[in-house]
């Protein structure tokens, strides 16, 4: 029996390190709930791949047909962190792996890449020690995964992305940071240079990839694909169009100078030192740890993506049609967590319900018994 792919339909077994992750939590959520595959998907204190032994004790309880590792540290780690878990901890990982004789699907980063336009998958930045420990740990990590398809036959498939959008990421990186910058207000100005663009990747379609390629080793096995969206975005277009749903003033549409911009991060890199220096515990926000990408136009190529078998399973989401729904999900839980200031509740609570809640329970209840409003669930599929 075939899923229509002309390939058995055979539920798998898989574990999904990674899988509280942004991207990884879409992948255990696909394989499990739509697809019925038997999916471990162990959080770091049950597994941590900083720990050899772990991984070994893990393994000889459970063999998976399949590992994806989607497990990343936190970007702004250490050196020794950053190696352990990023490097150390996916090779370790690979080699359980190759002696399993499984497939082992890495999820890198376009952080690998340099700045320009239409970057191959063949290429990447040199290995040198001037690179960030984030990039210098998953450039060491693909090239490594390399070496083993060589040295130990490893079945390996290197899936690169960019900038990630998508509901669900609790840590509020990258594209949901500087959606945060913008709702917060945080943002005066545009920190970027007009037509300054960048490649994405839809965090929805990334599972959709993982098990086509799962299933098909012999064209995608020892190789990197980027994984992004056909068209690259322009950034301050972005933050502008962010900025105009959510009826905001702020960023003005000035662009700022890097040499200004520089400046800014400078001082409040001072600062900082100051606060920790006194005793408060206090990080450079993560934008600014990356400031000088917002100045430098990074696309990546497509083509091989588009060459593959691989059909975009939502050809036309980009990253502009979701922005509305990114922003009802992401207001909505960041008021909640107290994160950001009450916004404007057209958004994320259309019916008014939870102000009806607060200032009116008795009307609210009423209209529930009497039908006016009907807020549940329908449960047709449970009998
Ligand atoms: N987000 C982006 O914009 C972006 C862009 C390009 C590439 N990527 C790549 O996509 C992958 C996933 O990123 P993400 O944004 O989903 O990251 P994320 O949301 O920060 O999730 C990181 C995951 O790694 C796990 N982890 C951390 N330390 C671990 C350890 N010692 N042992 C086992 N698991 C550990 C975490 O588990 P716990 O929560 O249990 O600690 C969490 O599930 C990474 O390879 C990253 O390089 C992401």
């Amino acid at each position: 029996m075939t899923d229509g792919t002309g390939f058995p339909n055979k539920k798998k077994f898989g574990v999904i390190i990674g899988g509280s992750g942004l991207v990884g939590g879409g992948i255990d959520y696909y394989f499990k709930k739509k697809l019925g595959y038997d999916i471990l998907a162990p959080n770091s204190k049950k597994l941590s791949i900083r720990d050899p032994r772990d991984i070994e004790a893990y393994f000889k309880s459970y063999r998976p047909d399949f590992i994806v590792n989607s497990a990343i540290a936190s970007l702004d780690s250490d050196p020794k962190l950053s190696f352990e878990i990023n490097y150390l901890g996916s090779i370790n990982l690979a080699k359980v792996a190759a002696a399993l004789g499984i497939p082992y699907i890495f999820i890198s980063s376009a952080a690998v890449l340099p700045d320009g336009v239409n970057l191959s998958e063949e290429e990447h930045l040199p290995l040198s020690a001037g690179l960030g420990n984030y990039a210098k740990s998953k450039l060491m990590g693909e090239l490594t995964l390399q070496h083993l398809k060589e040295t130990e036959g490893l079945d390996y498939t290197i899936v690169r992305l960019a900038i990630v959008y998508g509901q669900h990421d609790h840590k509020i990186q990258g594209f949901h940071r500087l959606l945060f910058a913008i709702a917060d207000q945080s943002m005066p100005l545009l920190f970027t240079k007009k037509g300054i663009c960048h490649s994405y990747t839809n965090a929805r379609k990334v599972p959709y990839f993982i098990r086509h390629i799962i299933d098909r080793r012999q064209e995608f096995g020892g190789q990197t694909f980027h994984f992004i969206d056909p068209e690259p975005v322009a950034l301050g277009r972005l933050i502008l169009t962010i900025r105009d749903i959510l009826g905001l003033k702020r960023p003005r549409a000035i662009y700022l100078p890097l040499p200004l911009a520089r400046f800014g991060a400078r001082c409040i890199q001072q600062f900082l030192r100051l606060l920790i220096k006194m005793g408060i515990d206090a990080r450079l926000p993560q934008e600014l740890m990356f400031l000088s990408s917002f100045y430098q136009t990074q696309i990546l190529s497509s083509a091989k993506l588009r060459n593959s078998s691989f059909v975009d399973p939502f050809p036309v989401q980009t990253v502009y049609g979701q922005i509305p729904d990114l922003i009802q999900y992401y207001l909505t839980r960041w008021e909640q967590l107290n994160l950001i200031p009450s916004f404007n509740k057209e958004f994320f609570d259309p019916q008014h319900l939870a102000e009806e809640f607060l200032l009116s329970p008795q009307e609210l209840l009423a209209d529930i018994h009497s039908k006016k409003i009907e807020p549940f669930q329908t449960f047709t599929d449970i009998s």
